[in-house]
């Protein structure tokens, strides 16, 4: 909610442990951007699965609470502070974020700002904000990934999933992606061969599909199902693990099961043979900003041009007004949905 007669704005608070229902809408002064600063007016922001974890102080480096959470954005920038060119007033940008996107404006650092390609609607591009960066630096910059390889995709149905199957096809790879059976249909459209991540069967199929093993594996479960990733390896292949999605709902701390899954990947990394095993994070790099900034603009520019080309298919599952955010995160965690949930202030 834009009210530029009170200069109000509008954002929504994680105000502790709380269920969808028990986040906060909330209205402040509209702020003023600082030197090098921008102030984006938001036309979209995603329900990714990181805001699942935060809202159970489940996620790995969260802020304390009070927050305001929200991972990426997309908007136009409507302020611009001391020292930041006037011409970006107006232009169509995305931000990762990591928190702070769930708000009808934000202040954010102007070199952050990634241009959005005329003509892409704002919630679609949003979609493959963290969603395109996470994928295509692992398929491209971790599993290197090539023509005519075969590759596993866990949680093919996701945000994440169902832009790495597209990506993984548009470099020529076979995909098997992994996904609950109501959503086997939306998997198979995006190009992949899916099968149900809950059959005890699931390594034995995925041998029948690919019987010298698959050249990479993308996990984002962890738990002790990594070990079948691992296992379901060829020569000289990797494995990606970029999450721990399958204790989100375990009691206790938020670290242990991300260190727990660095020690065995540590592990399998040094084993002679010639396979690989990575943990993927978006942030690694950060210290290192002029270079961080450079990679990501670089690899979202890549991502927003297939998008613009019509190349790569944006999976919005749905829009969403802002103030309707409980309604939004409820529906992003249902297990319904193919893609991501996206926020319209
Ligand atoms: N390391 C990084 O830098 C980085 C960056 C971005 C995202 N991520 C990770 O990427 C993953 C996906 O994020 P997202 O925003 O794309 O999430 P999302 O859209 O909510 O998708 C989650 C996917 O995981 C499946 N899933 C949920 N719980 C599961 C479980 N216990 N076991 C197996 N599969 C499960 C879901 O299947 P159903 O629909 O059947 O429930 C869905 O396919 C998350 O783990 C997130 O933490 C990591």
């Amino acid at each position: 909610m834009d009210d530029a007669s009170t200069g109000q704005v509008l954002e929504v608070v994680l105000p502790g442990v709380v269920e969808p229902d028990g986040l906060v809408l909330r209205h402040r002064e509209r702020p003023t951007p600082g030197p090098g600063r921008a102030l984006v007016r938001v036309e979209a922001t995603g329900v990714s699965f990181a805001e699942q974890q935060m809202r159970r102080a489940k996620y790995y480096d969260q802020p304390p609470f009070p927050f305001v959470p929200g991972y990426d954005l997309v908007g136009t920038v409507a302020e611009v502070g001391p020292g930041v060119d006037p011409g970006l007033l107006g232009g169509r940008f995305a931000v990762l974020t990591k928190t702070g996107g769930w708000a009808s404006h934000a202040v954010v650092d102007a070199a952050d700002l990634v241009p959005v390609p005329d003509g892409v609607d704002p919630a679609e591009a949003e979609t493959v904000v963290v969603n395109g960066i996470t994928a295509w630096q692992m398929l491209h910059g971790v599993a290197r990934v090539a023509e005519g390889q075969t590759v596993l995709v866990h949680g093919a149905n996701g945000g994440v999933g169902s832009t790495l199957v597209q990506l993984a096809r548009l470099a020529g790879a076979r995909v098997i992606g992994t996904a609950s059976p109501r959503h086997h249909d939306a998997v198979r459209e995006l190009g992949a061969t899916p099968l149900d991540y809950r059959d005890p069967a699931l390594p034995a199929k995925v041998r029948e599909l690919a019987p010298g093993g698959v050249d990479a594996v993308f996990d984002h479960v962890g738990g002790p199902g990594i070990v079948d990733s691992w296992r379901l390896l060829g020569p000289r292949s990797t494995l990606v693990a970029y999450g721990t999605a399958s204790t989100r709902d375990a009691p206790g701390s938020s670290r242990l099961p991300v260190l727990r899954l660095f020690a065995r990947l540590l592990l399998w990394d040094a084993l002679p043979g010639g396979r690989t095993a990575k943990f993927f994070n978006i942030w690694t790099g950060k210290r290192d900003a002029a270079g961080f900034r450079a990679r990501l603009g670089h690899d979202l520019g890549a991502v927003f041009a297939l998008l613009a080309e019509g190349r790569l298919r944006p999976q919005v599952a749905a829009r969403v007004p802002l103030e309707r955010v409980a309604e939004a995160v409820a529906l992003a965690e249902s297990g319904t949905i193919t893609g991501k949930v996206v926020l319209v202030p």
